[in-house]
């Protein structure tokens, strides 16, 4: 089957017109992975990867974005605009581009990944790096947008969520079932907000009988949601994630409260250690923030947090390649020179 992209297979669910332009770059539709050697150490019976990073722009953002961007097309709107700790920008500056419209994004002057950086500036759109961290250049997009004659495209932005509620329902699809337990990085809490909103939808139109608990996990250097109160100066080697007063702070508490789930924190060494294991054991390659679903998921297992039987969905929301700096500083010295001779070479592999 050829796959339309988001706004045409899932039309029912979502808020479209005869108006909407149907654009799409075939965003959606990425691959449950299923585990090979983690489940185990987990656990479980089932255990598998929602590896988000097979979205065009590598990110889970291009399911809320195509939405977003429809729909400020269809509003005629000609600029969009964003803060982001770099997923988002990408994901605007592909579908602006798309779309024929205009993109300005705010981020935070030196702390986002590579990649992300790259696919902004590639797609054309006006990059200002903010002198400050990601909640203040929010801020100011807030205040922009809600003044001018620009449409936001920040996860504030209900058609965001909308859009990438339809991640829910394809873990459904591709599982064939509710799992016991989905686990994903919180940042902004856009996402859990949005799988949580999913999941009900399903559950209302009574095409499941279950719901999930959801397991969010924060960096401990960026963690508002566990600590109860905003962190005013975030850190954490995860960027995506390094935000210290989320946009949809009360979606991500209801999710937890109502799915009678947990959102607790994980250190960036734990981070670092999972996107490791998930490279070497399972050959995906995330960045940093998605590996927080799997540290967070190997903590609770440590803790004897699961009985056995349960199964569990960890989402991987961005792909390796957004950050290689941290990919190389994890395999810092593991390169070894050689002669271009097949003697010295088989001597090294030790043949
Ligand atoms: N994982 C990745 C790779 C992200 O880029 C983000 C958020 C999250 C997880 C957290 O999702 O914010 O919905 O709780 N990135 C945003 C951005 C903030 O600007 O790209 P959330």
């Amino acid at each position: 089957m050829r796959w339309p992209g988001i706004l045409e297979y899932f039309a029912d669910y979502l808020p479209l017109t005869k108006k909407t332009p149907l654009i799409t770059l075939h965003e959606g539709n990425t691959p449950l992975i299923p585990s090979s050697r983690l489940r185990q150490k987990v656990g479980v019976k089932g255990l598998f990867f929602k590896f988000e990073g097979m979205n065009p722009t590598g990110s889970f953002k291009d399911r809320g974005m195509v939405v977003a961007i429809a729909k400020a097309k269809e509003d005629g709107k000609e600029i969009v605009m964003c803060a982001s700790t770099g997923n988002t920008s990408a994901s605007a500056a592909a579908y602006a581009r798309k779309a024929g419209l205009n993109c300005v994004v705010l981020i935070p002057q030196g702390k986002i990944a590579l990649g992300k950086l790259s696919q902004a500036l590639m797609h054309g759109a006006q990059v200002l790096a903010v002198q400050g961290n990601f909640d203040q250049a929010l801020e100011v997009v807030r205040f922009i947008t809600s003044h001018y004659p620009v449409a936001l495209v920040n996860s504030l932005n209900p058609y965001r969520l909308e859009g990438q509620k339809t991640a829910s329902f394809e873990v459904v699809e591709w599982l064939g079932g509710v799992p016991d337990f989905l686990a994903l990085p919180v940042g902004n809490a856009g996402n859990i907000t949005a799988y949580w909103k999913g999941f009900k939808e399903l559950y209302t139109r009574k095409k499941i009988t279950s719901l999930p608990k959801m397991l969010g996990f924060q960096a401990a250097g960026a963690c508002p949601l566990v600590l109860g109160k905003p962190v005013a100066n975030p850190q954490t080697v995860a960027t995506a994630i390094r935000i210290g007063n989320p946009a949809s702070w009360q979606g991500a508490i209801a999710a937890k409260e109502e799915s009678q789930g947990l959102i607790e924190a994980v250190t960036d060494e734990e981070i670092l250690q999972a996107q490791k294991i998930l490279a070497e054991e399972e050959g995906i390659f995330v960045e940093p923030a998605s590996a927080a679903s799997v540290a967070g998921v190997l903590k609770k297992a440590r803790e004897a947090f699961f009985r056995g039987m349960e199964t569990v969905v960890c989402v991987l929301t961005g792909h390796g390649l957004k950050d290689p700096d941290i990919a190389m500083k994890q395999c810092e010295g593991s390169i070894e020179e050689v002669a271009p001779s097949v003697e010295e070479v088989v001597k090294i592999l030790g043949l």
